[in-house]
């Protein structure tokens, strides 16, 4: 089975999982990711079920608005009842890296509205420790270079991202990203806490106050749902 059909098989396992666990007129959370798109095209078909959604990024809004939902600013809700979400990293207590497409910021700030943050991703993403992806920080541009010593001085190595063009990458947000290589993430909740006190750190990419309370995982031989 190709990475995609597991893709699309997890994104359908998710819309089976917020049907079974939602009532109608409920605010759908949506995050950001190939995965995620997946998810948003499954849903597509029961969007009226829905009173909207809130969205993580800029290209899940418009993959949305395509399919007809209504996306709602999160300001005008109180709690989503689940937010569906893709990971770069999962560890087996649910803590994650995230960011890989760029949409950390927003992607914490409505796992943060979710009452249940369900992680969906193909088996691979499974790690027993967080660090063998890049760890996205997205940075206030004045600050890149202060935040890039405090890197280095813990022993991490980072790039500032770039699209593959070679431009800048700027997020939803209008800051950068830097991408750390060379991080063992040992004790995540302490470690995201501690980055997040960075002057200049907008979000880090590890999930661990906000870490997800289930993941739904696509196998060669099907849906693996860790709680
Ligand atoms: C975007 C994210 C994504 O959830 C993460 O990068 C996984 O993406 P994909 O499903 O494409 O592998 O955090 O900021």
């Amino acid at each position: 089975m190709t990475q995609d059909e597991l893709k699309r098989q997890v994104g359908q396992a998710a819309v089976e999982y917020v049907l079974a666990h939602t009532g109608a007129g409920v605010v759908l959370g949506v995050g950001t990711g190939s995965t995620v798109n997946c998810f948003i095209d499954a849903m597509a078909p029961h969007r009226d079920r829905f009173q909207g959604a809130v969205s993580s990024s800029l290209a899940s809004t418009q993959r949305l608005e395509h399919h007809g939902f209504t996306v709602i600013d999160p300001n005008a809700v109180t709690s989503v009842p689940v937010y569906v979400d893709g990971a770069d990293e999962i560890d087996p207590r649910g803590n994650m890296v995230k960011g890989g497409g760029g949409a950390l910021t927003r992607e914490k700030i409505l796992a943060s509205l979710a009452d249940v943050f369900v992680c969906i991703a193909d088996a691979s993403k499974r790690v027993p420790v967080l660090g063998g992806f890049p760890l996205p920080i997205e940075v206030v541009p004045m600050a890149r270079a202060l935040i890039e010593r405090r890197v280095r001085a813990l022993g991490g190595m980072p790039t500032l991202r770039a699209n593959p063009d070679g431009t800048a990458f700027v997020t939803d947000n209008g800051h950068q990203i830097l991408d750390v290589r060379g991080l063992t993430v040992g004790d995540p909740l302490a470690f995201e806490q501690q980055v997040n006190a960075w002057p200049g750190v907008l979000t880090m990419g590890v999930f661990a106050l906000q870490r997800a309370d289930m993941g739904l995982f696509a196998t060669a031989t099907g849906i693996e749902t860790v709680r």
